[in-house]
């Protein structure tokens, strides 16, 4: 039974990441998506609001099997918690890679036992972030090519 936990911020997810999710569910019999407190980034969304947009987003993309599980702390501590075998994070541009792999070889530093796994998102989405969809959302544009209709809906609610 090989098991997964899928980090991030997810403020809030897009399809970018549930098409990570979907992908990484075929490899990994388990597959938690982590909600990550992360203070440092400034959410917007407060973290219970971004867990039950996450749950919702995932079930109406039919992307089953999955357990959303929110954290504040160390990401390696959570995945001991969880028992994982690795991590799964997404790969869009180029520019993700040197974030990306500070943040792998700082959890191997942290904890050898888990290995980090990459998935290349779909073509369509190699650009699309949380952030441009907020930036959209609260001038009033159309998300609805990047996020499900319920996180479009949560997001109209919480940015006007
Ligand atoms: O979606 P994001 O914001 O790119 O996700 C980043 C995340 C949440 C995976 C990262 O900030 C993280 O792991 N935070 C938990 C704190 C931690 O373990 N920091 C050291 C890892 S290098």
């Amino acid at each position: 039974m090989a098991v997964a936990l899928y980090p991030g911020s997810f403020d809030p997810i897009t399809h970018g990441h549930i098409d990570i999710a979907r992908r990484a569910r075929k490899l990994f019999d388990t597959l938690f998506v982590a909600v990550v407190a992360n203070p440092h980034k400034r959410p917007t969304l407060t973290l219970e609001e971004r867990v039950d947009i996450t749950k919702a987003a995932l079930a109406e993309e039919s992307v089953n099997g999955i357990e959303v599980i929110s954290f504040d702390g160390l990401l390696v501590d959570c995945a001991r918690e969880h028992g994982v075998d690795a991590i799964v994070r997404g790969l869009r541009a180029n520019s993700d890679f040197e974030y990306e792999f500070q943040m792998a070889l700082t959890n191997r530093d942290l904890a050898p036992e888990f290995e980090s796994v990459f998935f290349m998102t779909a073509k369509r989405f190699s650009f699309l972030s949380s952030s441009i969809v907020k930036e959209i959302a609260m001038y009033g544009g159309d998300v609805s090519t990047f996020v499900p209709p319920s996180v479009e809906k949560a997001l109209r609610a919480k940015l006007g």
